[in-house]
């Protein structure tokens, strides 16, 4: 990859507003290594830097990444631990560089399913860096699509239930303003490493007209070269929303 990538992007013009990532492979990365999962998760945190750093470089506005979900929380109890002592790891070391590059985290989720230690890490990065302009970051943690709609669904039918709304005014804007991501723009282009075809349960409202690009390396080797190769493959797309581009 050649370093001019970044003006590369730069000068292809049409920069994503928000991209959503699938950081996946951290576990193959490890065995193909002989070191255990977690050895994995860890070295995941330094594409994560990489990511956000290239973002901010290009101009992206929003990052999205899913970094536990819902389905997660099935996988053994020591990598359970191992990744929400790295979220704790994460939330505790960055919190002042992600401040100072004007980084705004949110964390999306089932909270409430969290320890109090996680939630209160996850909780302090987001008053630290609240404000910050530069770029938005969503850490979506123990997120699971579906459970998002149905929890939107959920507030809708209270306020039917309520006659603050009725079913005939519920439109694409009142399901929008129901998801824990109300008031961001969809994700223009979603990422997924380590080659897999597959959404598993992310973003399923927001991601309907989301370019997707897939790259076969392991998000713990994703730089922010990677990022840049994404946004130049975005930018040779035709997005036409279910339209035409020609009368
Ligand atoms: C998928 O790889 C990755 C995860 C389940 C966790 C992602 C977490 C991180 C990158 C670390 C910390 C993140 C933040 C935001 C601090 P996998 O384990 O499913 O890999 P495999 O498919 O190769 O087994």
């Amino acid at each position: 990859m050649t370093p001019d990538f970044l003006n590369q992007v730069r000068a292809g013009g049409n920069i994503p507003k928000h991209v959503a990532v699938i950081m996946d492979g951290n576990g193959r990365w490890a065995r193909s290594r002989g070191l255990p999962r977690h050895a994995g998760h860890r070295e995941g945190m330094k594409a994560v830097r990489e990511a956000l750093e290239g973002c901010i470089q290009v101009g992206i506005e929003v990052l999205t990444l899913f970094a536990f979900s819902t389905e997660n929380w099935n996988r053994p109890p020591r990598e359970i631990s191992a990744l929400m002592g790295l979220l704790e790891l994460y939330a505790k070391k960055e919190k002042a560089d992600l401040v100072k590059q004007g980084v705004e985290v949110h964390v999306l989720g089932e909270l409430d399913r969290l320890s109090g230690r996680t939630r209160r890490a996850v909780n302090g990065i987001k008053e630290a860096t609240a404000g910050g302009e530069k770029l938005r970051l969503n850490l979506m943690i123990s997120y699971s699509g579906r459970k998002e709609l149905v929890e939107a669904v959920r507030r809708i039918a209270k306020d039917v239930a309520g006659g603050e709304l009725s079913p005939e005014n519920i439109d694409d804007e009142t399901l929008q303003g129901a998801l824990f991501t109300r008031g961001l723009p969809d994700p223009d282009l979603l990422v997924r490493t380590s080659g897999e075809f597959r959404i598993s349960n992310f973003m399923l409202w927001q991601l309907a007209y989301t370019e997707i690009h897939i790259t076969p390396v392991l998000w713990p080797d994703f730089t922010r070269q990677d990022l840049f190769a994404a946004v130049l493959d975005y930018q040779q797309r035709d997005r036409r929303f279910g339209r035409v581009t020609t009368p």
